[in-house]
């Protein structure tokens, strides 16, 4: 079938949105209509060409939102007409960590997704008969996308796909990092590093575990006040006295949970500077440049202090998404003030500028229909 897509032709320069061939769904995999997609800032470092790992051309988009159109042989965990939501981060449900529960780093089809084919080694996108790579097995930013079964989470009908797709990744990030990865404690003191979509999501999931207290620290006052929003007590702005500024907000001991939604190493050594002595938990959230490394005084963790990593915010996506939805329905996760601007796919480049110039926490792209 013809479809339109944002195409990245070239590393640091604008998508291009054209037309292109989608080939039907093969054996496990789904044929998905788009209804919503986020843009992420992962989407921008790949087109920048600031990743060494990047490929082009390929179909960039990984927060998507949707209905599934056909299914291939073998599909069985979704149908026609069931609503879904991306997961760049699949769950086969029969790898080793699949079936262990302290991680969601599913193995099944890492190395063709790295390579941008689909788990039987090619491309269901093309040109003019010439393949066209898939972006994080997802290729969202179009009309319809072939994803493989196993990397779709079937949602709740009730939910709105333009709120269902920013879960697809920064919000089930944070979220899961406080409820997963920290499994922050009632009554604990919590520091949140940047009030973007992963921080503002780790304050929420904070909350949500009964926090006490809970500090965001982002030098935007606009984004401070929607972390107020999302349950934070206290806010900073920042820079290189706040580890300090902490201690003092916390008795000279620091905070129970720390979490780094930056994606900056200073600010990932900042998180394990205000961890508690004796028990304090740092979760890096955020992806560094490659290359990057963080610096840490042993004697921070000789005292105790511990460091995590969490990616997609521990969430298995098939098992825990649907749920994590269910609680935006429920009332217990405010998503509205967290979109800032909606799209249409021919503006897919205006996301990108106004992630550049820091306007608002999402812009979300909407298909239509
Ligand atoms: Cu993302
Ligand atoms: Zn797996």
């Amino acid at each position: 079938m013809k479809i339109r897509a944002a195409v990245l032709e070239e590393f640091g320069r604008p998508l291009e949105v054209q037309e292109l061939d989608l080939a039907e769904p093969k054996a496990g995999e789904v044929l998905v209509r788009l209804v919503a997609c986020g843009v992420c800032h992962t989407d921008l470092y790949t087109a920048s060409g600031a990743d060494p790992s990047g490929y082009a051309p390929t179909v960039l988009g990984h927060e998507g939102a949707g209905v599934v159109e056909r299914v291939g042989d073998g599909v069985g965990s979704v149908g026609p007409g069931d609503h879904v939501v991306t997961l760049f981060s699949p769950q086969c449900r029969e790898c080793t960590h699949c079936l262990d529960p302290r991680t969601n780093l599913c193995l099944a089809i890492r190395e063709q997704q790295n390579q941008g084919l689909l788990p039987d080694g090619t491309t269901r996108l093309s040109r003019d008969g010439e393949p066209i790579r898939h972006f994080m097995g997802t290729s969202t930013f179009a009309e319809y996308t072939v994803m493989p079964e196993i990397a779709l989470a079937k949602i709740s009908p009730e939910a709105p796909l333009d709120r269902a797709c920013v879960f697809a990744c920064g919000l089930s990030t944070g979220l899961g990092a406080a409820l997963n990865t920290a499994k922050v404690e009632p009554g604990s003191t919590c520091v949140v590093f940047g009030a973007g979509l992963v921080g503002l999501g780790a304050v929420a999931g904070c909350r949500l575990s009964g926090a006490e207290r809970i500090l965001c620290v982002d030098p935007a006052e606009q984004r401070l006040e929607l972390a107020r929003g999302q349950g934070a007590t206290d806010t900073l702005a920042g820079g290189p006295e706040v580890v300090e500024q902490i201690l003092e907000l916390t008795g000279g001991f620091g905070a129970d949970y720390t979490f780094e939604a930056t994606g900056r190493v200073d600010v990932m050594r900042q998180a394990v500077e205000s961890a508690r002595m004796g028990w304090g938990l740092a979760t890096v959230c955020g992806v560094a440049g490659k290359g990057e490394t963080l610096d840490v005084v042993p004697r921070y963790l000789i005292t105790g202090r511990r460091v995590a990593g969490s990616s997609f915010g521990g969430v298995k996506g098939r098992d825990q998404v649907p749920l994590l939805i269910d609680r935006y329905l429920a009332g217990d996760i405010d998503v509205d003030p967290l979109i800032s601007h909606t799209l249409t796919l021919d503006d897919v480049n205006r996301g990108f500028d106004l992630m550049h110039a820091q306007d608002g926490i999402r812009s979300v792209i909407s298909f239509g229909g």
